[in-house]
């Protein structure tokens, strides 16, 4: 059990993500993901999976959000993630995957949160720099 806490703020970021999912475009999965984000801001943005018929042109729907973040950004604190919720419906619950865990430590820190979900709520939570130890940096 983590000392990471759920707060009221969380279960926000969770009901924007479950909202979220149900846009995605998963025809060749069958496997919806939903995403919410906070930055330092305070700004929220949500992403979503994006499938192709051409398989690799797919995307993850942190990728969805991270996009949207910074396409609405305004200053250093508004591309700033702070807290991040991923849900699908799976048994564990899903983490990012690692291109997206990369993509997160672009626009994060290692103690950005980062909170694992299926259909019943939050059940894992965890730090960036637990997911991604000795990230490759430039
Ligand atoms: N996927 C995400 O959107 N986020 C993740 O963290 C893991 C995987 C998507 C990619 C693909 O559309 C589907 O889930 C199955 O891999």
């Amino acid at each position: 059990m983590s000392d990471i806490a759920v707060t009221n703020a969380s279960l926000e970021l969770l009901r924007l993500a479950t909202e979220a999912r149900s846009k995605a475009h998963v025809p060749y999965s069958k496997f919806p993901v939903g995403v919410a984000l906070r930055t330092r801001s305070g700004d929220v943005h949500v992403g979503t999976n994006i499938e192709n018929a051409s398989f690799p042109e797919g995307w993850c729907a942190e990728t969805s959000a991270i996009s949207a973040m910074i396409m609405a950004s305004e200053g250093v604190d508004s591309r700033q993630i702070e807290e991040l919720v991923v849900i699908a419906e799976h048994t564990p619950p899903i983490t990012p995957c690692g291109g997206c865990r990369q993509r997160i430590k672009e626009f994060g820190s290692p103690d950005t949160i980062i909170h694992a979900a299926d259909l019943d709520g939050i059940k894992q939570s965890y730090t960036l720099g637990v997911l991604l130890p000795a990230a490759f940096n430039l």
